[in-house]
């Protein structure tokens, strides 16, 4: 896909505002959706709906991109998602119960298969041709549920869901959880593609000196569905999550490398000693964090984030995994208050002007394609 807007080093003492326009920073609540050729949210796209471990034996409701969904798995393992209302009386199908070969709903018993065909009414031997719920294109890859929303409701997804290797490749451990926001996706999205935060929201994890954070070289990259933003810092202090995890000998050489998509974010950060190897190496050593982070709007003004964080320990492998993903789940904590904290502001102050800094350059672009995607005739 053609880069439209080029490599651009983002100096933190020239910066200006980009050429093109930043979309404005809508507050949601607030709908702008009044105009019919804007949807809500990107459609044609898969979006996270759970982690593979969250599909137990027990049918998951979520509300995604404003559909209540009720997730579960089949007999065999197979992951569906259905619409979460009986078409008998509308109780949520969520508060029923699984079966191997669909799902039960908890208040006269009519079960479902995952296409959502009801398959039995109890006590009456015709089952009403009408008698199913709308079902969703759901797919399981990488220990991640897919699911699409299209433009046409109808229509089958155009493309398979994105890889996830980091899960699979057995070079990492993993594990991760879902968060949900009381604020909407696009503010997580900001927070995600501005690591510059780090020396101010997570000193007791992953932060390190704020002026470093701040200074740090930068470089942005969109392209026409996807924002790359690459931040070294050298010769930088480690922080506590790092020397917890990894036997660094004094100052390290830091990396932060973000990759932005409609439906989530791939954040590969991590550190070599300082000075004993390229950090510009794809296949370089040292202690690397890999975070996935989806993030699944669940209305205009609350979402979901669905995250996992692999790494690859020396030793110790699950009591380094514990520390990372515990210290993990803390920040993420520390950026949920921040950014719930952030939008509750937005709502008391309205839509009053915004000023965009150098560490903005990312997160800008991200919202642009989001604004694009948003348009019907896209
Ligand atoms: S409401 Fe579901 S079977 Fe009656
Ligand atoms: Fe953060």
């Amino acid at each position: 896909m053609a880069s439209h807007e080029g490599a651009i080093g983002v100096n933190p003492n020239q910066y200006e505002e980009p050429m093109m326009k930043i979309p404005t920073m809508h507050i949601p609540g607030v709908s702008d959706t009044t105009d019919d050729t804007r949807t809500p949210f990107p459609l044609d796209q898969w979006y996270v709906a759970a982690l593979g471990k969250e599909l137990t034996d027990k049918p998951l409701a979520r509300t995604l991109l404003c559909n209540k969904v009720v997730m579960f798995r089949d007999g065999e393992g197979k992951a569906f998602a259905l619409e979460d209302r009986c078409c008998h009386r509308a109780l949520p199908l969520s508060s029923g119960t699984v079966e191997a070969c669909g799902i039960r709903c908890g208040y006269h018993g009519m079960l479902y298969n995952g296409q959502g065909q009801c398959l039995e009414v109890p006590g009456q031997d015709m089952v009403p041709p009408r008698a199913k719920v709308k079902k969703y294109h759901v797919e399981e890859k990488d220990s991640i549920i897919w699911i699409w929303f299209g433009r046409d409701e109808a229509a089958a997804p155009s493309c398979a869901p994105p890889d996830y290797t980091v899960h699979s490749s057995g070079d990492y451990i993993w594990d991760g959880s879902a968060f949900h926001y009381e604020a909407p996706y696009q503010l997580i999205h900001d927070n995600l593609l501005d690591l510059s935060h780090l020396g101010y929201v997570h000193l007791k994890t992953i932060g390190g000196d704020a002026k470093t954070h701040m200074n740090a070289e930068m470089k942005v990259k969109a392209e026409a569905k996807s924002v790359r933003v690459v931040r070294h810092m050298l010769n930088s202090a480690p922080p506590p999550t790092y020397t917890a995890a990894y036997p660094f000998k004094g100052l390290i050489d830091r990396w932060q490398e973000i990759e932005f998509y409609p439906s989530h974010l791939r954040i590969w950060t991590g550190a070599v000693d300082a000075g004993s190897e390229d950090i510009n190496n794809p296949s370089r050593g040292g202690f690397h964090m890999r975070g996935f982070h989806g993030v699944t709007p669940e209305t205009e003004s609350t979402a979901h984030y669905i995250w996992t964080i692999a790494t690859n320990p020396e030793s110790n492998e699950e009591e380094v995994l514990k520390k990372v993903v515990d210290q993990t789940a803390m920040t993420f904590d520390e950026d949920k208050v921040v950014i719930e904290d952030q939008y509750a502001n937005m709502l008391s102050f309205g839509e009053a002007p915004l000023v965009s800094i150098h560490v903005d350059a990312g997160a800008n672009r991200a919202r642009r394609i989001i604004d694009t995607l948003r348009t019907v005739a896209n």
